[in-house]
């Protein structure tokens, strides 16, 4: 499909999908923006309210990616910017980029640039397969629920080594399959997924770790933190004011499909994983 072509799809399913983020996930600290993951909790007491446990997820994102003071950090398909910004709250002297390819999501997050550009990540519309940033300019780069969208792993993961300066760290926030046979419905559900969400396969975790591997990347960590994430949909019984999308696109019920999400979380064929990897010293000689 042509990159315009998906572009739009993507933008599309975003625009129709933006009031049930916001209602479910607002940024506590910022107006009109929203988390598009899912949540982190780690202990199971009482239950974190959304907008709190997806911060929890940013944090941890933050945390294992080691992010320290004065590196350079992008974040890929970073959505309306809560990660970009969190991360900019946490390590003020990073220097924070965030990328999409949605414009709508870049024109949100863009209008905190004015109000407060101290603490404001520099955002701009790009596409993560063909960054425009000079090779070797990254610490750390971190895909935050956007890596499932890609169309071209491979390229994905050699541009991202690309940008990365050496003994830089890759970090993807993701679902990913487990080598479990699928049941019909299963199958089902992924096939509905792909082509209502926009996305194109969903990898295995192993298939990741290996192309990982051949590309450059060592220390990998996949950690399968399933059992901490908490999604929106475990807390609405509908959608959000009886909101659904467009009844005319073609577009299902988000809540749909994210409950078919879950329950292939729930029987163990897919997980949850942040992954973090090392980019290899660079060979000079
Ligand atoms: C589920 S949202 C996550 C957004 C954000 N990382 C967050 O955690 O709130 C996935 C994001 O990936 C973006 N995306 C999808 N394909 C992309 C591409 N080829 N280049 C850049 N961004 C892309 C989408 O526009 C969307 O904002």
């Amino acid at each position: 499909m042509a990159n315009n072509e998906r572009r739009q799809e993507i933008e599309t399913f975003y625009r129709q999908t933006a009031p049930i983020f916001l209602k479910w996930s607002p940024d506590p600290k910022r107006i009109g923006l929203y988390a598009m993951h899912i949540g982190y909790q780690q202990d199971w007491g009482e239950p974190l309210d959304n907008s709190i446990s997806a911060l929890q997820m940013s944090r941890r994102i933050i945390e294992l990616s080691e992010i320290k003071s004065g590196q350079v950090i992008l974040d890929a398909g970073c959505g309306v910017g809560t990660l970009a910004f969190e991360i900019k709250h946490i390590e003020p002297k990073a220097g924070v980029y965030g990328i999409d390819i949605s414009r709508n999501h870049i024109h949100l997050a863009s209008q905190y640039e004015d109000r407060d550009d101290s603490f404001c990540p520099i955002f701009s519309i790009q596409d993560y397969e063909h960054l425009a940033f000079r090779s070797g300019t990254f610490d750390r780069i971190i895909f935050c629920e956007s890596f499932i969208h890609s169309q071209d792993k491979t390229g994905l993961i050699q541009e991202s080594s690309r940008i990365l300066k050496s003994k830089g760290i890759i970090t993807i926030a993701d679902i990913f399959m487990h080598p479990h046979t699928l049941t019909k419905e299963e199958v089902d559900i992924i096939a509905e997924l792909k082509t209502h969400m926009h996305i194109p396969n969903i990898t295995h975790i192993q298939e990741l770790v290996a192309l990982l591997l051949a590309n450059g990347f060592s220390c990998i960590n996949p950690r399968n933190i399933t059992e901490n994430v908490v999604s929106p949909v475990d807390y609405h019984d509908s959608s959000p004011n009886g909101q659904s999308l467009d009844a005319e696109s073609s577009h299902q019920d988000i809540e749909t499909l994210l409950a078919g999400l879950q329950r292939l979380l729930r029987k163990g064929k897919a997980g949850y994983y942040i992954l973090t990897a090392q980019k290899n010293k660079t060979n000079t000689t």
